[in-house]
């Protein structure tokens, strides 16, 4: 049984492994904004406090806050809450732990979108470079902020890919058109659709902890096409896709420069994490959406 305290735990991918690691029989402890329950702790990252009370002889460290980035337009000021609810939460996360003795590892929440767009079928490793795209730069200042811990334990950046989960998240931006039976691929339907399920993202951290593991590691079930994964979900719940693709002209018409989310990508791999022995329980589509959908 470990000490373990998750930064940003109350949302999607909080919940469910904060589950996971109570199974383990784990102590775990919520950094929150807005703390609910008897586990959460409160802290204001803006004014530097927090409520440290119950967060000493901490082991674990994972870091999950982050502003959604699909939720609302790039705008300038919109851009300055994506970044710093990343990199300052990290960096005020070092404030608060460098000084503890008992801390093991430190893990964070990464993305994989990161790297160049739109390179064909190209499969991109975590040895590549960062793009240039806004994501992409987004997500190197996030992960350079978490190197900040390198210098005292193993850092641990899940680059993970769209989650998959049967409340919330993209799913459930996406799952009434398919239930009117309307759902089409973006653009030419080409560009990459990395998913995971929500189960083997918990997975993949206790996996992280579990092996000490350290550096950056991209978590995507699959990295299949736009086209392909539209038609699997339209599929799954018995429709044929029939509408004609949507246009980039028009996705960029309705979201703006974070269209790029859906209309660009690069296709990656896991074979990283796999090879340090993780194996995910939901490997293909089918099998994911058929779980997710039967509840
Ligand atoms: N879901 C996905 O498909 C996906 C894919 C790749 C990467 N990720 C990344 O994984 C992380 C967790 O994702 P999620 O889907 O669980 O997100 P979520 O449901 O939106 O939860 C994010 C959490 O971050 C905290 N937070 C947000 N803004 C903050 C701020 N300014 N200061 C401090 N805390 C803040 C919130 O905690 P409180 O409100 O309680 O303070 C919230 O519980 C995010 O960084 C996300 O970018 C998610």
């Amino acid at each position: 049984m470990a000490k373990i305290v998750i930064a940003g735990g109350t949302g999607l991918l909080g919940q469910a492994l904060e589950k996971a690691l109570l199974a383990e029989q784990h102590e775990v402890f919520i950094l929150s904004r807005s703390p609910k329950k008897p586990n959460h702790i409160k802290w204001d990252v803006k004014n530097g406090t927090i409520d440290n009370s119950k967060i000493d002889k901490t082991e674990y460290v994972i870091n999950l806050c982050g502003e959604n980035v699909g939720d609302k337009r790039w705008t300038a000021a919109r851009k300055e809450a994506l970044l710093s609810s990343r990199v300052d939460t990290t960096k005020f996360l070092f404030e608060i732990f460098r000084n503890q003795e008992s801390l093991k590892q430190y893990l964070t929440a990464s993305g994989v979108n990161t790297y160049p767009l739109n390179h064909g079928k190209k499969t991109f490793l975590e040895s590549e470079a960062f793009g240039d795209d806004y994501l992409s730069q987004l997500v190197k200042k996030w992960e350079e902020s978490a190197d900040l811990f390198t210098a005292k334990v193993p850092v641990y950046k899940l680059r993970i890919s769209m989650v998959l989960a049967s409340e919330g998240g993209a799913l459930s931006k996406l799952l009434p058109l398919v239930k009117l039976g309307i759902a089409s691929p973006i653009g030419k339907g080409n560009q990459s659709n990395n998913w995971v399920h929500q189960v083997d993202v918990s997975n993949a951290f206790i996996h992280g902890i579990k092996h000490q593991l350290n550096g950056a590691y991209n978590l995507t079930a699959e990295s299949i096409s736009n086209r392909i994964f539209m038609r699997q979900l339209m599929n799954v719940h018995g429709k044929k896709m029939w509408a004609p693709n949507v246009s980039r002209f028009i996705m960029k018409l309705v979201m703006g420069e974070r269209a790029t989310i859906v209309i660009d990508g690069a296709y990656t791999s896991s074979n990283k994490l796999e090879e340090s022995g993780f194996q995910f329980k939901f490997p293909n589509l089918k099998g994911a959406l058929a779980e997710l959908f039967q509840k």
